[in-house]
């Protein structure tokens, strides 16, 4: 099928949809918000596992994003599919595992950018490593890397 996705579309996948996704997903929501053209956005996050399905984020990722953007995210975890693949312009995986499962179940004919969003990260960062069995401190450390390589993905793409 061919992609119906515009330049401007996003989506994050992590393992769960529970943790890291929903933390870049708020964060990048939030500084979309801020620009002029941010009714042309479609921004969503998945997983590449069902384990988490018809849940809310992780406790310790909603605290960080009320914490330093003010809110929650109002996101239900949910489970990445084929169509996903043709509606959104860029999909962005967290480590080298996701990339790999993100192309392993990429359907024929897919031209989504596929790649790490920490690719994007000015202090070299690659992998937004799992913080599931972290701390706070570890959240606080995945909210830094998304909002770091976010400001430089919409600088390098978008300005
Ligand atoms: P995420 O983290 O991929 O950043 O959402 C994880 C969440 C849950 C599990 C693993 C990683 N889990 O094993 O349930």
């Amino acid at each position: 099928m061919a992609s119906s996705a515009t330049k401007k579309s996003v989506l994050f996948v992590c393992y769960g949809n529970f943790c890291r996704s929903p933390m870049a997903e708020g964060v990048f929501r939030d500084m979309v918000s801020q620009r002029a053209d941010k009714d042309e956005w479609k921004i969503d996050s998945a997983g590449i596992s069902d384990w988490h399905e018809g849940e809310y984020p992780d406790e310790r990722t909603s605290a960080t994003l009320e914490s330093k953007i003010g809110h929650r995210l109002d996101h239900i975890g949910r489970q990445i599919t084929e169509d996903d693949y043709n509606k959104f312009h860029y999909i962005f995986g967290f480590d080298e595992s996701n990339i790999s499962d993100i192309n392993s179940m990429k359907p024929a004919g897919c031209e989504a950018v596929i790649q790490l969003l920490g690719e994007f990260d000015p202090q070299k960062q690659r992998v937004i490593a799992d913080s599931y069995y972290g701390d706070m401190s570890v959240f606080q450390r995945v909210y830094n890397q998304c909002r770091r390589c976010l400001t430089a993905f919409l600088e390098k793409e978008f300005s």
